[in-house]
């Protein structure tokens, strides 16, 4: 097992790469646990931890609000949990980032850890202490900084979660690898196929070097006023892809968005074509998409409303290498360029020679 250590403002965080659920015990106090579990884990998992109490989270995306967050409150009173309880969730993003929200706001906050299960979650969602709902159609918009107090993440458990969202995991992975550490691209290139069939030692290597990237920049900005934001390298045209059709995975929605962001970091001069190329091919070869058919306009629109965005402009994260990047303000008219880029894709997966159209 390998052990990572976020540094939050309210306290730390000890990542667990390769602990597993058996032994969630034995970072837990003896009593007054309560388990709040994603429903579709919860019937895989449950004899690993069925010595204590569980409140079911449900499962998907469309539970990640405030109405579920008052369910589990009112159950929580309901089993007279006060202060003195340790919560933990179980499941990927979503059970996780509303155990969080629910252990950070009941009675002002109980201690909390999760056991991360998907892939996302373990390399992504479980790691840096955002906590919170949607709201509105607005996603994560209610929500805390409060770190847990630990992550398991199991590499056993991802054995049953379904390939897509296996592959979502890797849009996530591939993004760590293209704005902070080249050798992982190069390992990645060279194990595509041990990674998305899950070899234990790939996908341990690739777990631990995600979370020692996202675990530095979190470390070094944990609320997002500079450096975090490199971490939504490919999200502004992801988020926009997201709002306009659900047949995306989030991972799957980076991965159109980073293949995006590469083309506009060439169109700026900042990296070559055969860079393109590579970054293209591996995202092709881990079976991600790199373009999508939905109107442009409306991805422009939505990306115009993005909630990172402010009047005078964007900041887009660009490439100015394979694990170099950057952060470039630039006018909001720029999306276009983003949502345009995804022509410039052909249906092989190469970009399009434009001089010799
Ligand atoms: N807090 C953050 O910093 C942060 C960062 C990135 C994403 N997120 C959030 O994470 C969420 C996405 O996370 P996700 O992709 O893990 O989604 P998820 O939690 O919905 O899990 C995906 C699916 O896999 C199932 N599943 C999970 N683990 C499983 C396992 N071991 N075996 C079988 N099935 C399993 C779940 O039931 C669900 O159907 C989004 O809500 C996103 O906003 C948060
Ligand atoms: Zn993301």
């Amino acid at each position: 097992m390998k052990e990572l250590t976020i540094t939050g403002r309210n306290s730390g965080s000890k990542l667990l790469i390769g602990e597993t659920l058996q032994n969630l015990k034995n970072y837990l106090p003896p009593d007054r646990v309560i388990v709040i579990a994603d429903s579709r884990v919860d019937q895989l998992y449950r004899q690993h931890y069925n010595r204590y109490q569980v409140i079911l989270a449900g499962e998907g995306e469309g539970i990640k609000n405030l109405t579920t967050v008052e369910r589990i409150y009112g159950e929580m009173l309901d089993l007279e949990v006060d202060r003195s309880w340790f919560v933990v969730g179980i499941g990927g993003g979503v059970a996780c980032d509303l155990a969080g929200y629910v252990a950070s706001t009941f009675m002002r906050g109980l201690r909390f850890g999760f056991v991360s299960t998907s892939l996302l979650s373990q390399v992504d969602a479980s790691l840096g202490g955002k906590n919170g709902v949607n709201f509105r159609g607005y996603k994560n918009h209610i929500g805390t900084f409060n770190q847990p107090e630990f992550v398991i993440c199991d590499a056993a458990m991802l054995s049953t979660l379904p390939l897509k969202e296996v592959l979502s995991g890797f849009g996530e992975i591939v993004k760590h690898a293209l704005i902070a550490d080249e050798t992982m691209f190069r390992f990645l290139e060279e194990h595509h196929r041990e990674a998305v069939g899950l070899h234990h030692g790939v996908v341990e290597y690739l777990v631990y070097t995600s979370a020692v990237i996202k675990s530095g920049v979190v470390n070094r900005d944990e609320t997002e006023k500079g450096e975090r934001r490199v971490l939504n390298f490919g999200h502004t045209l992801a988020h926009a892809i997201e709002k306009c059709s659900s047949q995306y995975t989030h991972g799957e929605a980076v991965s159109i968005g980073m293949a995006a962001a590469s083309i506009v970091s060439l169109q700026q001069g900042r990296i070559s074509e055969e860079t393109v190329e590579r970054i293209l091919k591996l995202l092709k070869n881990l079976g991600l998409p790199l373009k999508t058919g939905i109107d442009k306009t409306l991805l422009i629109d939505a990306m115009r409303h993005d909630k990172k965005r402010d009047d005078d402009g964007i900041d887009l994260v660009l490439l100015d290498g394979i694990g170099k990047c950057v952060i470039v303000r630039s006018p909001l008219a720029s999306t276009a360029d983003l949502a345009n880029a995804i022509d410039l894709i052909d249906d092989d997966g190469h970009l399009i020679n434009l001089t010799a159209l």
